[in-house]
C-alpha cells in the first residue's frame, strides 16, 4: 500500500497547528532556532520589521537566518501598498515562506508611523496592501489582526476587516482575540487588560469555514491549546512560548505523537549552532538570553537561570557555562527528589 504524498497545501496546513508569535526583542534568530529545536514542525515568525527598513536597512541584519528556521515568516509593518510590495518581494527573494502584515501591534511609535492595530479601523487600506503584496509574490500573504480597536465592539466591523483582506487574497488569519486600545494603556497593558474572546475567532471561522484561522493570546498550556483545535486551524503562542519554551515541544508531541524528549537533551542540541556562532564573534549572552525558561516550574530551573544568566556575561564565556548550568541544575533536582 502506498501512503498519499502530502501536497503543498497538506504541508502548509498541517504548519498551521502550531506557531510562535512574532516578538519584538525576542524572537530574534537565535531564539527561533532554540524554537525550532524545541517544535520542528511550527511555524516561526520573525519580529515585526518595517517595509522601509526591509528595503533601505542592512538585509542581512535584519532579514538573515538560519536555514533550520523554516518554515518561516517575516512579519512586517507598514501601510503602504507599494513599499510593503517591494518589502514582500525582497523577503521571497529571502526564501521566506510566508509574509505577514502587522494590524495587531498599538504602540504610540507604530500609530504615529500610521500602521500595526489603528490599521483595524482603516480595512480598505489593509486590503489594498494585501492585494499589493499578493500581486509581488508567490508565497501566502497573510495578516495578524485584533478584534477591534478601543471601545468598538462590533463584531461585523471585524468580520468587514477580514472579509475585505481574505478577498485581497490574505491566505489565512492571526487573531489575537482581544481589542487594542490606542490611548491610555502601554503595550504591555494591551497584552493583558482588554478581554480575550476566543468565542468570536470561532465564530469567524464558523461564519468564513474555507479561511485558515490562527488563534493567539493568553494560550500558555497544552490543554488550553488543544481545546481550541480542532475547530480552528491552529494556535499562536507568544509568552509562554518565550516564558516556558518546553510548552512548544510538549505541543508538538501531543499533536504528532512523536515521544517527547528530555530538556536537556533538547539544549545539548543547540551546542553545534551555539559553538558556530561562538566562533564568528558572537558573545553567549545573546544566545542564552533566551534559553532562561527551559527549566521553567522545574526543579532547579531557578538555579539554571542564575547559572546563565550570570556567567553569560563574562568575556570569554562558552559551552562549558550551560554545562555547568545543567549540572547544577541536575544536582538540584536530584536532591529535591531524594
Ligand atoms: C515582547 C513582545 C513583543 C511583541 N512584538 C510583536 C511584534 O513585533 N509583532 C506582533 O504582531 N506582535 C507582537 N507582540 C504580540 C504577540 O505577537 C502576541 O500577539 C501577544 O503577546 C499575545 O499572545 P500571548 O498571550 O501568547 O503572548 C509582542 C509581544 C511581546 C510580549
Amino acid at each position: 500500500m502506498t501512503l498519499p504524498v502530502p501536497t503543498a497545501a497538506d504541508r502548509y496546513a498541517a504548519s498551521l497547528r502550531l506557531s510562535v508569535a512574532p516578538m519584538m526583542d525576542w524572537t530574534d534568530r537565535h531564539c527561533r532556532v532554540f524554537h525550532r529545536l524545541l517544535a520542528p514542525g511550527a511555524r516561526l515568525y520573525t519580529e515585526m520589521v518595517h517595509a522601509n527598513a526591509v528595503i533601505h536597512g542592512d538585509r542581512e541584519r535584519l532579514l538573515g537566518y538560519d536555514g533550520s528556521e523554516h518554515p518561516l515568516a517575516l512579519q512586517l509593518g507598514g501601510s503602504d501598498p507599494e513599499l510593503l510590495a517591494q518589502a514582500a518581494r525582497i523577503a521571497q527573494d529571502w526564501g521566506y515562506d510566508e509574509v505577514n502584515l502587522n494590524c495587531g501591534c498599538p504602540s504610540d511609535r507604530v500609530q504615529a508611523g500610521r500602521f500595526g492595530a489603528c490599521l483595524m479601523r482603516e480595512p480598505t487600506l489593509v486590503a489594498e496592501c494585501v492585494a499589493a503584496m499578493v500581486a509581488a509574490v508567490d508565497i501566502p500573504v497573510t495578516v495578524k489582526c485584533r478584534l477591534g480597536v478601543d471601545d468598538d465592539n462590533s463584531y461585523e466591523n471585524f468580520l468587514n476587516f477580514v472579509d475585505q483582506s481574505a478577498n485581497a487574497g490574505s491566505a489565512m488569519f492571526i487573531v489575537h482575540a482581544r481589542n487594542a486600545w490606542l490611548k491610555g494603556l502601554s503595550p504591555k497593558e494591551n497584552r493583558e487588560v482588554p478581554p480575550l474572546r476566543y468565542e468570536w475567532a470561532h465564530q469567524l471561522k464558523a461564519d468564513r469555514p474555507h479561511l485558515p484561522i490562527v488563534l493567539n493570546g493568553g494560550l500558555a498550556t497544552v490543554e488550553a491549546c488543544q481545546a481550541q483545535l480542532p475547530a480552528l486551524d491552529g494556535v499562536m503562542l507568544g509568552r509562554a512560548a518565550y516564558h516556558d519554551p518546553y510548552v512548544l515541544h510538549q505541543l508538538e508531541a501531543a499533536q504528532t505523537g512523536a515521544p517527547l524528549q528530555p530538556r536537556e537533551a533538547l539544549l545539548r542540541a543547540m551546542r553545534p549552532y551555539i559553538e558556530a556562532q561562538l566562533e564568528r564573534g558572537l558573545a553567549l549572552k545573546h544566545i542564552t538570553r533566551h534559553l532562561l525558561g527551559l527549566f521553567h516550574g522545574q526543579p532547579g530551573g531557578r538555579a539554571f537561570r542564575q547559572v546563565l544568566s550570570e556567567g553569560a556575561h563574562r568575556p570569554g564565556a562558552d559551552w562549558s557555562l550551560i554545562e555547568q548550568a545543567l549540572e547544577i541544575t541536575r544536582a538540584q533536582a536530584e536532591r529535591v527528589a531524594a
